[in-house]
């Protein structure tokens, strides 16, 4: 099987239990919002940005159906609410063995690992909205090489990222990666995994997946108190 799924079996269950706290918040909420709890619409602040962070693997058919269909759409339409951050690791582990260099293992097979550093190295070597453009590109259309086409007119960064790649810069990110993937949830319970400026919430996770747009306007405005 080529596509591996990076849905785990508890899925089903995952909806019920969501449905389920969905239903309680819902009936939570409607006794507490009153008549004073109307967003101010005129004053939003220009640099008021919502973070969002994608944890996710480069060969994942999930994180490329939600990059592609839900995040990536968005945050077009966003850009300047959303202070957006990839991190291409999953479910990969790192086998440290001591004078040994460190393995690398990831859930697609050893050639995610080399597209996930290889996305890294786009993230850290590019400004934030190519970068974004190019890793959208390439998640698009399960695209598994550095293909001409999504750097198309970046050509003056490939040579750079390239060398990120095949060396200890790109390395060194992919442990970063690996810890800051770590202090979320280890291992992740699902791929992709979206969190905002509030700490990783099981629960929330198929909201976001379904309904990314919806509750990232939800959440900016619960959080600034302005409406999008
Ligand atoms: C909204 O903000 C503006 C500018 O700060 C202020 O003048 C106005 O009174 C506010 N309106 C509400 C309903 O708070
Ligand atoms: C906008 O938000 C920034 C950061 O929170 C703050 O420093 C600044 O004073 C705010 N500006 C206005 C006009 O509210
Ligand atoms: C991540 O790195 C920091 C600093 O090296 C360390 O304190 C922390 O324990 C690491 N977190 C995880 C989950 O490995």
């Amino acid at each position: 099987m080529r596509f591996r799924n990076c849905k785990p079996p508890v899925r089903p269950l995952l909806i019920i239990v969501t449905m389920v706290c969905l239903w309680s918040l819902h009936t939570a909420e409607t006794g507490a919002v009153g008549p004073d709890a109307q967003p101010n619409t005129s004053t939003r602040n220009q640099t008021d940005k919502l973070p969002i962070t994608i944890y996710y693997e480069a060969l994942c058919s999930d994180s490329m159906v939600f990059i592609t269909h839900q995040l990536y759409p968005s945050w077009l339409r966003r850009e300047n609410e959303m202070q957006l951050r990839f991190v291409p690791f999953g479910k990969a582990w790192i086998e440290e063995r001591p004078n040994e260099a460190s393995k690398f293992h990831c859930q697609h097979g050893p050639r995610e690992c080399e597209l996930n550093v290889l996305h890294g190295c786009i993230l850290k070597k590019m400004p934030p909205k190519k970068a974004f453009a190019v890793v959208a590109c390439l998640m698009k259309n399960f695209r598994t090489s550095f293909e001409q086409v999504c750097m198309e007119g970046h050509e003056s960064f490939k040579d750079g990222i390239v060398k990120c790649s095949q060396g200890q810069k790109g390395a060194k990110l992919f442990k970063k990666f690996a810890n800051e993937t770590d202090s979320v949830h280890r291992p992740l319970p699902f791929v992709p995994t979206i969190v905002d400026d509030q700490p990783y919430n099981f629960y929330e996770q198929d909201d976001w997946l379904q309904h990314f747009d919806k509750k990232f306007v939800e959440r900016y405005e619960a959080k600034f108190g302005v409406k999008l």
